[in-house]
């Protein structure tokens, strides 16, 4: 049976790091908040001239490396991000160009804090049936440019960063087994940016709204995001003919430790078999899952065999799960 295995991982998080202790100079809030209510100390900034296809790029060839892949071998870039350089061209066709992807199609991928999962599930597609065999995923977002510092309840979640994978056709039993995505498009408005595109153009006229930068309803999310995470889990080991008990480490999106610890306390895992980076990084949306897997790759706490389990969810509001066998 044809397969899509992860055959290579990489990451890329800016120099610059802002400390909960930093933002504290310039947001009304503390550290003790931040911590307490989200487990996140510090996250890393962008620099201004530094583009999602930038980082996106640095990622991608790291991933590329540990794979023994060549760019040219690449057919297919996905990428997942909701901060793309620019609205047109794709962020997509210049990370491709970057990483010297020459031969391959390139789209990005909007599904918020779940579009790598999202994106992993269109690899997954085009592999086993044939249409490609070599596909690049990156998960990239530069967030921090968002943020509008007046809106404390955002302010201090986002950070900057990028992760990578590279997907190959293989004969076996190692790969994605099965994935699981979902939507709630009525719950739009819980968390969103409303300025900037159609519906509220570029123009002097919109400068107030322009400014809020990003949305969000944060304990109406926080209930609704834990109960699709729990659900998404759910469906996705039932899909795959397992149960928690066969996994062997849960790398979830990295939005709020307790949000994570009550997926894992309903599935019943212990702490040692959940990956956490969010204190180092915060919460970096579609990059924070492939972030998270290549940290865990690097650390030797995925071997070969394992049972591995990713789980998102973010504004859309979206959801999506995938169950891999490394
Ligand atoms: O990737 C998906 C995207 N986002 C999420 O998943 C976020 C989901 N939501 C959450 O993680 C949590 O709701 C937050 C971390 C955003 C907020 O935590 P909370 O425990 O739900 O706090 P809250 O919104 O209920 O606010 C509690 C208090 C409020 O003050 P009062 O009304 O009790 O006096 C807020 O004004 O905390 C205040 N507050 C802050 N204080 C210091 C809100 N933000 C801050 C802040 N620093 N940054």
């Amino acid at each position: 049976m044809i397969r899509a295995r992860i055959i290579g991982t990489g990451h890329y998080l800016p120099e610059k790091i802002l400390t909960n202790k930093q933002l504290e100079a310039f947001v009304d809030t503390s550290d003790e908040w931040i911590r307490q209510r989200t487990g996140i100390c510090q996250r890393h900034m962008a620099a201004p001239n530094e583009k999602v296809s930038d980082m996106g790029a640095a990622a991608a060839k790291m991933a590329l490396e540990n794979a023994g892949v060549s760019p040219e071998e690449i057919d297919y870039v996905l990428l997942a991000t909701l901060t793309p350089d620019s609205c047109m061209p794709s962020a997509a066709c210049r990370l491709q160009y970057k990483t010297g992807a020459t031969r391959a199609a390139a789209v990005d991928i909007n599904a918020a804090c779940s579009g790598f999962v999202y994106a992993l599930q269109m690899a997954d597609s085009f592999i086993r049936t044939g249409v490609h065999k070599t596909v690049l995923v990156v998960g990239a977002e530069n967030l921090t440019a968002l943020i509008n510092w007046d809106q404390r309840d955002t302010a201090v979640l986002f950070g900057d960063g990028a992760g990578a994978v590279v997907l190959r056709a293989e004969e076996g039993k190692r790969g994605i087994l099965t994935t699981y995505t979902g939507a709630d498009g009525s719950a739009c408005d819980i968390l969103h940016v409303p300025g900037g595109q159609v519906m509220i153009p570029l123009t002097q006229e919109h400068m107030d709204e322009l400014n809020l930068g990003i949305v969000m309803d944060g304990r109406e999310l926080y209930k609704r995001a834990v109960r699709a995470f729990g659900e998404a889990i759910e469906v996705v080991l039932k899909q795959a003919g397992l149960t928690a008990e066969d996994l062997d480490i849960f790398i979830p999106h990295q939005a709020n430790v307790r949000i994570i610890d009550s997926a894992a306390q309903r599935l019943g895992l212990p702490n040692e078999k959940v990956f956490l980076n969010l204190d180092k990084v915060g919460n970096t949306s579609a990059a924070s899952i492939p972030i998270a897997l290549s940290e865990a790759v690097a650390e030797g706490r995925v071997k070969e065999g394992d049972i591995v389990l990713f789980a998102g969810f973010g504004a859309g509001l979206t959801w999506g799960s995938t169950v891999v066998r490394w």
